[in-house]
């Protein structure tokens, strides 16, 4: 595998001005100090994409993509980084010379060679006892579950047998250590000896986008407990950035993805001939699986079961899909709990029409709300206009929230002038969509739910101080980096403040400085959080002021959670009293 130094990298970025290289996708009109567009990530008639030549960063204000010339290649081409780093070094006249690995490197690539070497053994051992009369049970079982012979041989489906060590006991003869063995995850080894992780159930392979087997998943046939056992995480299988079906879905001609929440949804639809159906695996949706997924894709449907967990789950889903920028619709899989339920029930044409029909998700999750009030008592009513308010300040884009607003305002009878001016009173605050809503009020935030909060706080800081870089002065002497309790954030604003500090801002070279494609996007991401523009200075100072309250005082409960010394508590503890005085100005923004 090539890999390049941080200096080639810069060099390539620095050499390729992103002006230019964008001009080349997308009609730019001059405008103030930059750029704009229509963007090139989503459907719009008015130009929200702008670029920035002093920053060499491009951003849209509608769907919030954004990035430096490296990542625009990337996710405009589908390529991968090092494609990039080709296709723009070709295009500036650079030749890449290829780094020797390490040592270490070399160990770990040919590690994760023999981890897939393996894999693919096993996925082919367990194909192989199904096809055996002593997978008869199991054959059964899946031509019962209504699988033809040609979806499982496409699916690669199997089945673990009954031994305690077979799978093991091959894979020795096949000449493999046991250090190696352990890291599958295939195996259980323990002082009394070396058992077979899967044993009598049916195996379902887990492919990655390259068709590279990385773990598998195992179901019961019958009712055993657990129903479904999988591969845990190993140096190849990490479940947050893997989508089951993907590898087939992203060769399919339509132009949305179907996300459901299990294997034999996926399979069954495949089969139905809705190819581009993908499952997240056993775990809650993730961030990184959304922008997986916007690589192939602008709009996902979601399938997820029609019972009250899959409700939470399309709640939990919609604003990380909406965050990647990508258009997400709810269909109804009712009376049916999943699409491969249904899809038996019902059929394929039925199916068909329920993606057509499909809910805007903005709706779905305004009618999960509303179903929590009780709408003929005054008081709920008036709560609830109060949260739909809140729920439109995750449009920033103000034609897209006005059309919305219009929309909701007839639905759920209230003067659309009403429903604005609630709007307008909540836009100052930290917007909805960020704090992981959940339908269940009663809840207390978790953790989780916090620290999507205080990474929106870092977020708008940090875009605050690109934005104004007068800001760098007064807002250094109070927040340093260390204040920044996540490690990514920390990294990024260490970096921020060392440039503030010398004069000149370059996020685009801070982004590079993470040579994972997933952490690039999340650190461009994090210069791209939209401020209410038509803010006031007294508006605009006094949340400033409460941003750097927030952040000092999660700052400072994180060093407290981590302190054991009654002297560092106590002063902790003081600090904290400080920084809670009511109405004290810590930063004025008013000259003189
Ligand atoms: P479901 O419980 O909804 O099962 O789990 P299902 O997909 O309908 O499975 P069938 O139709 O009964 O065979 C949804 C998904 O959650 C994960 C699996 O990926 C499953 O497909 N899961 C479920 C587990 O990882 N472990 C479990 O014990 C259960
Ligand atoms: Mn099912």
């Amino acid at each position: 595998m090539a890999w390049y130094s941080e200096e080639q990298i810069e060099q390539v970025r620095q050499r390729s001005d992103i002006v230019e290289v964008i001009g080349n996708y997308v009609r730019l009109k001059r405008s103030g100090s930059g750029y704009v567009g229509l963007c090139p990530f989503h459907n719009e008639k008015s130009p929200s994409f702008s670029v920035s030549p002093a920053r060499q960063m491009y951003k849209c204000f509608g769907c919030g993509v954004g990035g430096n010339v490296i990542t625009f290649v990337m996710e405009y081409e589908n390529y991968s980084f090092l494609e990039a780093m080709e296709y723009l070094a070709g295009r500036a006249g650079i030749e890449l010379a290829q780094q020797e690995m390490t040592a270490e490197q070399k160990r770990q690539e040919s590690l994760r060679a023999m981890l897939l070497e393996i894999n693919t053994k096993a996925a082919r051992f367990f194909y192989a006892i199904l096809k055996s009369g002593q997978g008869k049970q199991a054959h059964d079982y899946l031509k019962q579950r209504g699988l033809l012979d040609e979806t499982i041989v496409r699916f690669g489906l199997g089945y673990a047998g009954q031994g305690g060590d077979s799978l093991y006991r091959y894979l020795k003869q096949q000449g493999y250590q046991d250090s190696v063995l352990k890291e599958t995850g295939l195996f259980k080894m323990d002082e009394r000896g070396v058992y077979d992780k899967f044993w009598n159930r049916v195996i379902f392979p887990i492919m990655d986008i390259n068709n590279h087997v990385i773990g598998f998943g195992g179901r019961v046939m019958g009712d055993g407990k657990p129903k479904y056992l999988n591969s845990p995480e190993t140096k190849l299988f990490d479940k947050s950035r893997n989508l089951f079906g993907l590898n087939y879905a992203r060769q399919g001609k339509r132009d949305y993805l179907i996300l459901c929440e299990g294997y034999m949804d996926v399979i069954a639809l495949h089969q139905a001939g809705f190819s581009s159906a993908v499952a997240s695996l056993g775990t809650a949706f993730t961030e990184l699986q959304a922008n997986l997924m916007r690589r192939y894709t602008k709009e996902v449907l979601l399938t997820y079961d029609s019972d009250g967990a899959g409700q939470k789950a399309a709640l939990r889903a919609i604003p990380i899909l909406r965050r990647a920028g990508l258009n997400a619709k709810v269909v109804n899989m009712e009376p049916y709990k999943d699409p491969d339920e249904f899809i038996k029930g019902l059929g394929d044409s039925a199916f068909e029409e329920r993606l057509k029909t499909a809910k805007n998700s903005f709706f779905f999750e305004a009618e999960v709300v509303r179903n929590t009030y009780d709408m003929t008592d005054p008081e709920q009513k008036t709560t609830f206009y109060h949260e739909l308010a809140k729920k439109l300040l995750v449009f920033t884009d103000k034609v897209q929230r006005d059309n919305y607003l219009e929309a909701v305002a007839a639905k759920y009878t209230i003067r659309k002038e009403d429903l604005r001016e609630l709007v307008i009173r909540y836009s100052n605050r930290m917007p909805e969509g960020y704090e992981q809503e959940r339908p269940d009020r009663e809840l207390k935030r978790s953790r989780k739910a916090e620290e999507a909060g205080i990474e929106y706080s870092y977020r708008l800081l940090l875009s605050w101080l690109i934005e104004d870089t007068s800001l760098y002065e007064p807002v250094s002497q109070l927040v340093a980096p260390e204040d920044f309790c996540e490690e990514n954030y920390h990294i990024v604003a260490s970096m921020l403040y060392e440039q503030l500090a010398r004069g000149g801002v370059l996020p685009a070279k801070i982004i590079n400085y993470f040579q994972d494609v997933e952490q690039q996007k999340m650190a461009a991401q994090m210069f791209q959080t939209n401020f209410q523009a038509d803010m006031g200075t007294e508006e605009k100072e006094k949340a400033l002021n409460e941003l750097i309250i927030r952040i000092k005082e999660y700052s400072i409960d994180h060093q407290m959670r981590n302190l054991t010394d009654m002297e560092q508590l106590q002063r902790l503890i003081l600090e904290k009293k400080q920084w809670q005085t009511p109405d004290k100005l810590h930063i004025s923004l008013k000259d003189g």
